[in-house]
C-alpha cells in the first residue's frame, strides 16, 4: 500500500550519494573536507568531517531505548522537517492533499502550503477529539496523509485511540500521530504499540519538549522501513550535525534528568491550575495531558497583550476555529508562575472592576 502512495517521481529518484555514505574510516581525501582540523575543538569530536548519513550511533540507542528496531527510525532536524519530507514523499503539488483536524499544530497546514499542496480540514468535536465520521465523510483518495495531533495542540488533550485505529484501518492515508508531548502523560497513551500492526502509521517524537532540547533541533519517526527508506532517499544528505548527535547522546547518559523535568513540570501546572481557579473572568480551564494549558477568558486578546507589555509572554490562540478568546499558557518555573499570576491578578481585577 505504501508504494502506491508514493509521489512517481520520489519512487523514480535516483539519491544524492555522499561521500560518507561510501567511506567513513581511512585517510579521507573524498569529501574537500579539511584535512588539517577544525576551528572549533571539541572533546572526542572531529568537527572537521561531516557526519554520518545514516544516523547509525544515534538509531542504535533509540532503538534499545524504544525496544523498536533500528530500520524503524529516523531523525530530522525537529519534527518539523519530518513533517515536510512526508509531504514531499506522498503529495503531489496541485494534485493531492493533507487533511487536519482542527484546531491544531499549524505547521502541518504551512508544510502543505509550501509544497503547493491543498489541506482539507475538519473539526475536532466538542471535546476537541476525533470526529470519525466526519473525517471518514470527508475523505478522499487525494488526502495522501492525515495528520493527528495527540496531545494535540493547542487544546493539550490526548485523542482517542480506538479513532486513531478506526482512521488506520478505513483511510488509505498515511497516518501522521504527533506525539510532540507525550513524554507528559502515561506509556500507555501513545501510538507506539500500534506500530507492528499498521504499515500506514508514522509517529512523530520531539527533543523539544521533555528532553528540554529545543535548541538542537531533533525530531524522529517511528515508522515501517519502506516509509523510512523513502525518508532517507530524500532527506539532505547531512541533515543531523555532529553537534545535535553529541547532544544526543550526552541526552540519554541523563535520562533521570529528563523525568525530573516532568515530574517538576507536572506538579507546576497542578499549581498553575490552582491559582486560575481563583481568578476572576476565567470562562474554562481546558483539561492538560501536557506542559502547557488552555483556557478561556474574557477578552483574551487584551488579557494577552497586557501580559505581554509586561515582559509575560503567553499564546493568543483565539484565532484558531473553535477557539474564540482562548490562550495558551506553556507552564514555567515556580517563580515565572508567580510573576505570571502576580500580573493577571492584577490586570482581571482591575477589567472586572470596571
Ligand atoms: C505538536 C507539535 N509538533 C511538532 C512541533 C515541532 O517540534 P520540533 O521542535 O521537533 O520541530 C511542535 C512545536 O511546538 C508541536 O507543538
Amino acid at each position: 500500500m505504501i508504494n502506491e502512495l508514493v509521489r512517481k517521481n520520489i519512487k523514480e529518484l535516483k539519491p544524492y550519494t555522499s561521500a560518507r555514505d561510501m567511506y567513513s574510516r581511512g585517510i579521507l581525501l573524498d569529501a574537500n573536507e579539511n584535512s588539517f582540523g577544525s576551528v572549533v575543538e571539541l572533546k572526542g569530536e572531529s568537527l572537521n568531517r561531516y557526519p554520518d548519513p545514516h544516523q547509525m550511533s544515534m538509531r542504535e540507542w533509540l532503538s534499545a531505548y524504544l525496544g523498536i528496531d533500528y530500520q524503524r527510525l529516523f531523525f530530522g532536524v525537529g519534527s518539523d522537517e519530518i513533517i515536510d519530507l512526508l509531504i514531499r514523499i506522498f503529495c503531489e503539488p496541485g494534485i493531492d492533499s493533507i487533511m487536519t483536524l482542527e484546531p491544531t499544530y499549524g505547521m502541518y497546514k504551512v508544510a502543505a502550503d509550501i509544497n503547493n499542496v491543498k489541506s482539507e480540514t475538519v473539526l475536532l468535536n466538542d471535546n476537541f477529539d476525533i470526529d470519525t465520521e466526519a473525517v471518514l465523510s470527508s475523505w478522499n483518495n487525494k488526502i495522501k496523509l492525515i495528520f493527528l495531533c495527540s496531545p494535540n495542540n493547542p487544546t493539550a488533550n490526548l485523542l482517542n485511540k480506538q479513532s486513531i485505529e478506526k482512521l488506520l484501518l478505513k483511510t488509505r492515508s498515511i497516518i501522521v500521530v504527533d506525539e510532540a508531548y507525550i513524554d507528559f502523560v502515561e506509556d500507555d497513551a501513545s501510538c507506539i504499540g500500534l506500530i507492528n500492526q499498521y504499515p500506514n502509521l508514522v509517529i512523530l517524537r520531539t527533543f523539544s519538549k521533555a528532553w528540554g532540547l529545543a535548541g538542537i533541533r531533533l525530531g524522529y519517526c517511528i515508522a515501517d522501513e519502506e516509509i523510512i527508506n523513502y525518508l532517507f532517499k530524500i532527506k539532505a544528505p547531512y541533515n543531523i550535525s555532529s553537534l545535535t548527535r553529541k547532544a544526543f547522546h550526552d541526552a540519554f547518559s541523563n535520562i533521570s534528568k529528563k523525568d525530573e523535568f516532568v515530574s517538576s513540570i507536572l506538579k507546576e501546572k497542578q499549581f498553575i491550575i490552582t491559582e486560575l481557579n481563583k481568578l476572576p473572568g476565567i470562562d474554562k480551564i481546558f483539561p492538560s495531558d501536557t506542559n502547557y494549558i488552555l483556557i478561556k477568558i474574557k477578552d483574551a486578546r487584551s488579557v494577552q497583550k497586557k501580559l505581554a507589555y509586561d515582559g509575560i509572554i503567553i499564546r493568543d490562540r483565539s484565532n484558531q476555529p473553535n477557539l474564540g478568546d482562548c490562550l495558551r499558557i506553556t507552564v514555567g518555573t515556580h517563580d515565572e508562575n508567580i510573576q505570571l499570576f502576580n500580573l493577571l491578578h492584577k490586570i482581571l481585577i482591575k477589567n472586572n472592576t470596571l
